[in-house]
């Protein structure tokens, strides 16, 4: 009898408990009219694992515009996406990253800039999804982005179901101002939001890989960040590189590790990449599964730049649908700062991908033999060169190659 008091007790406990926590939830906003639930109901079936079942694919505009953005640079860069062949390529999401919104009404609904984004963000969200592309927004964990505007802590559901309204298809969730929130609750309470919401959103986890989210964001996030901000420098390519060696076991269909979005052309000052060390980034990004968010003025991009980010061969490493990582296969340090490494990642059709990373500041002849990629001692399989664009046959034992400095050779190895 005393045991059913207490249970009584502690099932009222919670019942008022749950009274309190929906009294504290900010106001419902009023949902918009049938448009929105007619597509709402629509869409409503993909299944949202099945949102990436490869790494996906887009263009964000924080790395080099960081605060500068605004309408026109949207719509300018959609147009750019499709004209310059980005579309035709995968890539498929125009993101705005931070510093589009500046502070909330009266009903808790988050405000965007409106002097930057005069039509506002459904009319920008339309013009998107007019170029056959997808639309993505940036928000934060904390009560502040990382930039000081309003984050979405305490406003989850209310900033969910505005998204959907507008028409968002991805949103990032950064993790600035977190102080005392627990990521494994913060995470899941954003994509309940977005789930609820009724649209197919793409998540995307953005905390920097502080409390190891491969180890439990797989069902939480479509993709998370394995570590800090990238930077347009041959060093952080390779810092943020040797982060990811043991991660590869966490990736696959429906949840991707993050190595941070791409700087293959971007320019910040006197800083960025030479197209040697671009085509060695995009490599390994591809080798390594990784969402190929490009960062670059896509509006007036060089054609060697364009080259990389469309080489169709490259990204269909990465977005093999077998969904594995590559992994760093051998490191060999030849003293002096001239380390070189080869990398593979198996792939759908049995095959394999080989990039060879010379990390030195000279040119050096490398070797990759077959057996060290686990195929038979007399294989003898097609190779491929997805750089030169050029069969170079079978080959047999060992393929070798003379990699320039800060630069790869990337092979298809068919059996
Ligand atoms: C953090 C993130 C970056 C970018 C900025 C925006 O540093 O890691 O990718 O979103 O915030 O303020």
């Amino acid at each position: 009898m005393r045991r059913m008091i207490a249970v009584a007790g502690a099932a009222m406990m919670l019942a008022v408990a749950a009274m309190v926590v929906a009294a504290q939830q900010p106001k419902p906003i009023v949902r918009p009219a049938s448009p929105v639930n007619a597509e709402r109901a629509a869409v409503q079936p993909v299944p949202w694992m099945m949102l990436a079942p490869t790494p996906p694919m887009g263009w964000n505009s924080w790395n080099q515009f960081a605060c500068n953005v605004s309408e026109q640079l949207i719509r300018e860069t959609a147009d750019a996406m499709v004209s310059s062949g980005m579309k035709d390529a995968g890539y498929q999401y125009v993101v705005i990253d931070d510093c589009w919104q500046v502070s909330r009404d009266a009903n808790g609904v988050i405000v965007p800039d409106a002097e930057r984004f005069k039509s506002g963000m459904k009319a920008l969200a339309d013009y998107v999804h007019s170029k056959g592309l997808k639309f993505g927004l940036y928000s934060d964990a904390g009560a502040r982005t990382c930039q000081g505007r309003p984050g979405s802590s305490g406003y989850e559901d209310v900033d969910a179901r505005t998204y959907a309204a507008w028409g968002v298809d991805y949103l990032k969730y950064d993790w600035c101002n977190t102080d005392g929130v627990d990521a494994k609750i913060a995470y899941p309470t954003m994509r309940d939001a977005l789930k609820a919401s009724g649209r197919p959103i793409v998540f995307s986890m953005c905390e920097w890989g502080s409390h190891q989210p491969w180890t439990w964001a797989r069902g939480v996030g479509h993709l998370w960040r394995t570590t800090g901000d990238i930077g347009p420098t041959w060093q952080s390519f390779t810092r943020l590189l040797d982060q990811q060696v043991d991660l590869w076991k966490y990736a696959g269909p429906g949840g991707w590790n993050d190595p941070d979005m791409l700087e293959v052309g971007v320019k910040v000052g006197d800083r960025g990449l030479t197209l040697a060390e671009n085509r060695a980034h995009f490599s390994l990004w591809c080798l390594l599964a990784a969402p190929l968010m490009a960062g670059n003025d896509i509006r007036q991009m060089a054609p060697e730049i364009r080259d990389i980010l469309t080489n169709k061969e490259v990204i269909a490493i990465d977005q093999d649908p077998l969904g594995t990582q590559g992994r760093r296969v051998r490191q060999d340090n030849q003293g002096r700062g001239a380390t070189v490494e080869v990398w593979a990642k198996r792939l759908k059709d049995g095959g394999q991908a080989v990039v060879l990373l010379n990390r030195g500041n000279a040119d050096a002849p490398m070797a990759v033999s077959w057996q060290e990629l686990g195929l038979r001692y007399d294989a003898e399989p097609m190779v491929r060169d997805l750089w030169a664009k050029k069969d170079i046959g079978r080959v047999k034992g060992t393929f070798t190659a003379t990699v320039p400095a800060h630069d790869v050779v990337m092979i298809r190895v068919t059996p």
